[in-house]
Formats: C-alpha cells, sequence, structure tokens
C-alpha cells in the first residue's frame, strides 16, 4: 500500500489478533452460523453471517475491460536534470524532470491487453506499461505498451479494434477470423501486427521487456515554448521473449508467470531498472516527413529523433494487497503535470476520455481517495460527497463552508497561470483520417532488420493464424503483406496455400491512400 493510508482511519482493535466483525465486534465462533438447534432453522437476525457472506458476496468489482490481468509494484524515479545533452529546464518546467539525483516515487502496473483477470501471461499479445508518478505537483500517469506503435490512429476505432481481438461475443472464443477480418480492412495496423507477431509478441516476462509511451505528447518550459515528445524506456536486465513453443510450455504450467518473476525478483532485492529517454521534435505538422508525427501507427525514427536520456526507474517494492493495489489502481492519459501537455493525437485525445469514465464506473465516482490514487501533492477542491466519499479535499485554513469559488470567505482560489504558447491551429470541423498515413513503410522497415531467425518466426506464427481464416480474409492479409514486402507476403502466402498470382490484380481498399511507392509496388504487383 502506500505510505499515505491514514492510519488514525483504521480500526484498531486487532492488535491482539482477535477476530472481530466489520463493525470492530469481536467473533467468538466463526464455524456456526445462529440457528434454531444445531438442525434448526437460521435466524434472520445473524448479521456476523449476513455482513461476512454479504462481503464476500461483492468481493469482485468489474474488471478492466482491456488489461484486465496485471501487476503492480513500486518503486522510484532519479532524474538526471538533463534532457540528453541539455539541461532538463531547456524543453520543460516539469519538476520531477529538473535536478539531478531527484526521486521521485512512482507505481507501475504492467499487464496483458486481450485476456480476462485469470488469463496466460505468456500470451501474445502487447503488453501495458504503465506507471504512476506521485510528484510534487501531482501524479502523472504515463499509460504506454511494449511495442511502441499501435493498431489504429483514432480513438473512435477503439470497440472496433478490441471487439475483433475479444472473444467472439455467441462461442466466447477468440477467433483468427474475427481478429483478421478486422486487421484486413485495417492497413494502419500491419505495422503493430509485425511486431505483434515477431518473436518480440510474449515477452518473456515483465523485466525484459521495453515500454513506450506510444502516443506524442508535449513539454512545455517556463517561457511557455512547447515541443512534441515520445517516452521510451529500456530494461537493464535485456529484452528477452519467448517463441510460441516455449510460451505454451510456460503457460502450462503457470498462468502468471509474468507477475511470480516480477514479485520474486523484488522480494529477494532484485530491482529491476529502466532507463527512461525521451524523443523530441519542434512543435508543428512537420511537412517534410511523409508520416504524420501525431500518428501512432508510427515510430520516430531514432537516427532523425535521437534518444535523450532524462533518468532511471528502480522498482524496489511490491504489494502488501493485490486488490487494493492492482485491481483499484486507475490511470489515465489526462493525468499530466505542469511542464507536460497533451498532443493532438486523435488516439490520445479519446483515451483521455475513456479512462476516467470507465473508472468512475470500475471503482468508483471516489476512485482517487483511494491510497494507491492519491496524489503525494496537497489536493484542494470544491468537489465533495458521492458513494464511498470518506473525507472532503480541503485546504487549512479553508472554511468548511465555502465549497464554491469564487468567495471573500477563505475558499479556496485559482493557481497562478503559467505560460503556454503552443502553435495556433485552425480548420475546418472535419471527419477525416490524416493525410500522410504511409501505412507500409515502417512495417517494411521493420521487416527488413530482423534477423533471420525472427522473420521465420514471424512467417509461422501469422500462417498459424491465418491458416485458420476464410479465405477473402487470407487473400486481403497476403496481399497487405506483399505491399509490405515481397519476400514476406511471399512467404506468408506459401504458409496458407496463396500465391501472389492469386492475389495480383486486387484492388486497394475503399478509400485507402497510396503513396507513390505504394503504387509502384501495386503495379509490380500485376
Ligand atoms: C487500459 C481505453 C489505447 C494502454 C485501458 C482501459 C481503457 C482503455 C478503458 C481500462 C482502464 C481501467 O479500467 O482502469 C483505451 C482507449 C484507447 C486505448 C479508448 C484508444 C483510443 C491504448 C494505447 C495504449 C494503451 C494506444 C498503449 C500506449 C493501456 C494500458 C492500460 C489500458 C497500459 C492498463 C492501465 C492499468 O494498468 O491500469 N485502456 N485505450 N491503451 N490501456 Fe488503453
Amino acid at each position: 500500500m502506500t505510505d499515505r493510508s491514514d492510519d488514525a482511519m483504521r480500526p484498531a482493535g486487532t492488535a491482539d489478533r482477535v477476530l472481530t466483525n466489520r463493525q470492530g465486534h469481536p467473533v467468538s465462533n466463526n464455524q456456526s452460523q445462529r440457528t434454531v438447534g444445531s438442525r434448526g432453522p437460521a435466524t434472520l437476525e445473524n448479521y456476523q453471517f449476513l455482513e461476512k457472506i454479504s462481503h464476500f458476496d461483492r468481493e469482485r468489482i468489474p474488471e478492466r475491460v482491456v488489461h484486465a490481468r496485471g501487476f503492480v509494484c513500486y518503486g522510484e524515479f532519479e532524474a538526471t536534470g538533463m534532457i540528453g545533452d541539455e539541461p532538463a529546464s531547456t524543453y520543460t518546467r516539469a519538476k520531477l524532470f529538473q535536478d539531478k539525483g531527484k526521486k521521485t516515487p512512482l507505481a507501475i502496473r504492467f499487464s496483458t491487453v486481450i485476456g480476462g483477470r485469470d488469463s496466460s501471461e505468456a500470451a501474445r499479445d502487447p503488453r501495458g506499461f504503465a506507471v504512476k508518478f506521485y510528484t510534487e505537483d501531482g501524479n502523472w500517469d504515463l499509460v504506454g505498451n511494449n511495442l511502441a506503435v499501435f493498431f489504429i490512429r483514432d480513438a473512435i476505432k477503439f470497440p472496433d479494434v478490441i471487439h475483433s481481438l475479444k472473444p467472439d461475443p455467441v462461442t466466447f472464443r477468440q477467433e483468427p477470423n474475427r481478429i483478421f477480418d478486422f486487421m484486413s480492412q485495417t492497413p494502419e495496423s500491419m505495422h503493430m501486427l509485425t511486431h505483434l507477431f515477431s518473436p518480440r509478441g510474449i515477452p518473456a516476462s515483465y523485466r525484459h521487456m521495453e515500454g513506450f509511451g506510444v502516443n506524442t505528447y508535449k513539454m512545455v518550459n517556463a517561457q511557455g515554448d512547447t515541443v512534441l515528445v515520445k517516452y521510451h524506456f529500456h530494461p537493464r536486465q535485456g529484452v528477452a521473449s519467448l517463441t510460441a513453443a516455449e510460451a505454451e510450455k510456460v503457460q502450462g504450467k503457470d498462468l502468471g508467470s509474468a507477475s511470480k518473476d516480477l514479485f520474486t525478483a523484488i522480494e529477494m532485492g532484485n530491482f529491476p531498472q529502466w532507463d527512461m529517454y525521451v524523443q523530441i521534435m519542434e512543435d508543428h505538422d512537420h511537412p517534410e516527413l511523409d508520416w504524420d508525427p501525431l500518428d501512432d501507427t508510427k515510430i520516430w525514427p531514432e537516427k532523425d529523433f535521437p534518444l535523450r536520456h532524462v533518468g532511471t526507474m528502480t522498482l524496489n517494492r511490491n504489494v502488501e494487497d493485490f486488490f487494493n493495489e492492482n485491481e483499484q489502481i486507475a490511470m489515465g492519459t489526462g493525468v499530466l503535470v505542469d511542464g507536460l501537455d497533451f498532443s493532438d493525437d486523435k488516439m490520445l485525445v479519446g483515451r483521455t476520455f475513456s479512462y476516467s469514465d470507465t473508472q468512475r464506473y470500475r471503482v468508483g465516482p471516489n476512485y482517487l481517495q483511494l491510497p494507491v490514487n492519491q496524489p503525494r501533492a496537497a489536493v484542494s477542491t470544491n468537489q465533495s460527497g458521492g458513494q464511498m466519499s470518506y473525507y472532503r479535499d480541503m485546504a487549512p485554513g479553508q472554511n468548511p463552508s465555502v465549497n464554491y469559488e469564487p468567495s471573500i470567505h477563505n475558499g479556496l482560489r485559482e493557481a497562478e497561470r503559467q505560460p503556454n504558447n503552443p502553435p495556433e491551429i485552425t480548420g475546418r470541423l472535419t471527419r477525416s483520417v490524416l493525410e500522410r498515413r504511409n501505412d507500409y513503410v515502417q512495417a517494411r522497415g521493420r521487416y527488413c532488420t530482423m534477423m533471420e531467425w525472427e522473420r521465420d518466426d514471424l512467417v509461422a506464427n501469422l500462417t498459424d493464424l491465418l491458416s485458420q481464416c476464410e479465405r477473402d480474409v487470407q487473400e486481403r492479409m497476403v496481399w497487405h503483406l506483399l505491399m509490405v514486402h515481397d519476400d514476406y507476403g511471399t512467404r506468408v502466402g506459401q504458409g496458407i496455400g496463396i500465391s501472389v498470382e492469386d492475389v495480383a490484380g486486387m484492388a486497394p481498399l475503399d478509400g485507402q491512400v497510396l503513396t507513390d511507392d505504394d503504387k509502384s509496388r501495386l503495379e509490380k504487383l500485376g
């Protein structure tokens, strides 16, 4: 538990380990309910039994709609005071980055995405990498994954991509045909699929994987100047993955292999560490690039946008209670501190609504009063009440009758405004896709930089699932993979009995935008 829990609020009567009920009444018989005679009917006034069983009946809250299986631990972030070779203050006024050696406590939750709360941690699935920094200016949540990119670039498509990956609503089985029915109509997913079906798709453990913020954020400095930024975490333990065959063996024995590994390492004092880096870009739309900086299906090439070291994260403490700290932790992309900001990345904007919306439903409207979610900074709001509220966020000396602002009677006042000068944006209200889509180029780059055994693994993994799909879906997938790379498409096609000739002549999808390079590849296909 975080040390913000208020001991004064806890019942004190259990010091001698006498069992009590939740009203603090000692329980002298925990073996039998109250009945008339030893075989007789039970009585309704049996408060102790009713309290125990009705609490048990409510022991679960809804699991997360995605990332249901995960594991939390705690640690700290130590800043270098720099962003690469420059003082951190050049780009951001966020306090946690400013001084060399400054430490900020944090909680992290690693997770899988698609499976339910008790599903396998050795599944082929992206991994969640969600960090809650308890900074002096309030919480900062960085909710990312281990693969650097995502399947889609507009939040309105999120329920669709997740429905395709989750079990069929009729059979409740995860069906390859549903997954690839959606993906084959979604060319921007080819980059993420190429990562996911490569050996990187099953990390060996949570300790041995990278973390990425994925979406594009901003940093803001003291003058209010903004830059675009991407976040990276590199494990000092190295990156390690499992092949499908290795994963089968692991999950045959233990569905919770990754959380066990993490918990055990921390218990043994073998504290995992990650170096944190950022990539930085000037804050405009970069017409010189043939992809959009606000597109989360793209990485920013490191040769053009170098990694700049900002600090190190060390994980050094386990949870004390899985439910309180793992099931009730609530992170979201809206949770930023001064000096960090949103970009107009359309995924990020949609995510920012979704997280706190689901948490109000999943945990309750006062989820921020729970110890694991409470900021370490002072919280002073005029919001109170609601289910399970147990204190008010009052500032010292605040008049308790003044829960409105402005007031001349010792109420809360606004904080000082900080400068923020992002570029001006103009445009017509529209519903449209980013213009620079270039859906295949980075998947191609990824395919080309893989080692031969990684390509073999990728082809085998895709072939395995695509062989369970219907012909139309198979053909469209092979067509996309040929658009990515001849060798990639040809080899997956061979694995499922589809030749280049079978898909030659297929037209692009309705509304699909091809680059000149894509067009010449299409012509070559015939
Ligand atoms: C969890 C929505 C995209 C990473 C969740 C949850 C929702 C959600 C509703 C459950 C949160 C909870 O119950 O506390 C969305 C939407 C997205 C999106 C609407 C797209 C528009 C992404 C992307 C990433 C990501 C692109 C990776 C960069 C995560 C992680 C969690 C999560 C790591 C688990 C957080 C935890 O451990 O508590 N997402 N998500 N999501 N999402 Fe997303």
